[in-house]
């Protein structure tokens, strides 16, 4: 970055799109006085936590069940863009601030986490134009504010290969079921693994007559009798090719408790009686006797913080215990987590707390207190690919962007690729 560009905003402009669920969402492109440019557009959740930044909707039935966001599309427009204009948009953490400012509440109910986020992301996107730098090392050097963070690697991928829950059309609980390459695979042959166990799995589903169709996140939604039917599925699907389990792929969940916790208790179908919490942490280290997991996300509620512990003190030596709904992607849950000993690592969103500088803090906080970054999509995504150049600028360990299959997934899993080529070269 040795000359200095004119990186002063130009315009601020936010259309109405549609997400990969059918419902709205914003794209908002950002022109610099120097005519460079950027556009960004925002994920949404469907397991949506309640420590989440909130995003603005309309609410208006007649229009897309109420999922509009024209109100957020006028919030860019004629609140956020006249302030914007003018201002440098290189300086991230000004750019963010002024946003933050003008909400004033502190999960941006005001403006919307969607509205901001859309401006804070396209603002990034087109001074790195402006730069004629690749993104990911633009953020890179914006990151290193916070955090010096030499460009080494490229992160795991975790594949999302069977859909629950709330992403899922069939009958299980838990929301994901994951494969995970080892984190010694270079990029290129981790995606080949998952994208190879994926067609696998397919085969067996097909095999055993199961529903083989997909879910939200690209996965495949069956219908099982118990959440470790969903497990065997993959451990088979990983015999039928050549990586061997527990030395080339592992396995993983998103568990996203939260969603079917009631009262104190969770209830799924692998037993007919609800599960207490202890009972629970109990059902998962037995679950981790059997299938030796490498990431177990979510296993608790997001409230249930004494469970957290006392889970992550038990397995936290054979399983990176992640919080998402649990963290927010929030710096004061994170702080909390870490003095307690609560997990051992965190889900990153940049939607779940709205701008890039937050979401930096957060990052810089996790990787001082070695908490382990997974740079994560939403259930709802465009093909936007943003968070794929964001996690190799943080250097996060591993990447969850769904299963190797559907546009809005295999996009960022793609842009990976390129960047792995790039950094090869260099
Ligand atoms: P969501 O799910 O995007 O629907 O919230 C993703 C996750 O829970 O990790
Ligand atoms: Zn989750």
């Amino acid at each position: 970055m040795a000359t200095q560009p004119n990186t002063n905003i130009y315009s601020v402009t936010a259309r109405e799109i549609l997400d990969s669920r059918a419902n709205p969402t914003l794209e908002t492109t950002v022109i610099l006085e120097s005519g460079y440019r950027g556009t960004a557009s925002v994920p949404a959740g469907a397991s949506l936590g309640k420590y989440e930044a909130v995003e603005k909707r309309d609410n208006d039935a007649k229009r897309y069940g109420g999922m509009g966001v024209q109100q957020a599309v006028e919030i860019v427009n004629a609140t956020l863009a006249p302030k914007l204009t003018g201002k440098n948009a290189a300086d991230q953490a000004a750019i963010d601030k002024l946003m933050l400012d003008l909400d004033g509440t502190p999960n941006k109910k005001n403006l919307g986490a969607n509205s901001i986020l859309s401006v804070s992301l396209a603002v990034a996107v087109a001074a790195a134009a402006a730069y004629r730098t690749a993104l990911y090392r633009y953020l890179n050097v914006q990151f290193s504010v916070y955090e010096r963070t030499p460009l080494e690697r490229i992160p795991t991928p975790t594949f999302n290969i069977i859909n629950g829950g709330k992403h899922g059309a069939g009958n299980l609980d838990f929301q994901e079921f994951h494969v995970v390459p080892a984190t010694s695979k270079p990029y290129a042959e981790a995606l080949r693994m998952g994208a190879e166990i994926y067609q696998s799995t397919k085969k067996i589903l097909l095999y055993r007559n199961a529903v083989h169709s997909v879910g939200d996140e690209g996965g495949f939604a069956p219908d099982l009798f118990t959440n470790q039917d969903a497990l065997e599925i993959l451990t088979e699907a990983i015999r039928a090719t050549p990586y061997r389990m527990g030395v080339d792929v592992f396995l993983g969940l998103d568990v996203a408790a939260t969603h079917f916790k009631k009262d104190r208790t969770y209830q799924i179908k692998d037993r007919p009686a609800a599960y207490t919490s202890a009972e629970f942490i109990d059902y998962f280290k037995e679950l981790q006797r059997t299938n030796r997991l490498l990431l177990l996300e979510d296993p608790l509620g997001e409230d249930d913080w004494e469970s957290w512990k006392a889970l992550t003190k038990e397995l936290g030596g054979e399983v990176l215990v992640i919080g998402d709904d649990l963290l927010a992607t929030n710096l004061d849950r994170l702080k909390k987590a870490i003095d307690e000993k609560a997990c051992g690592a965190i889900l990153l969103k940049p939607n779940q707390i709205g701008t890039l500088s937050e979401f930096f803090a957060v990052t810089a906080m996790a990787k001082q207190h070695d908490i382990k970054c997974i740079v994560s999509h939403r259930s709802g995504e465009t093909n936007d690919t943003f968070i794929a150049d964001l996690a190799v600028a943080v250097q996060s360990q591993y990447v969850k962007f769904g299963a190797p299959a559907r546009g809005e997934r295999v996009a960022k899993y793609n842009r990976l690729l390129q960047i792995e080529a790039e950094l090869r070269q260099q």
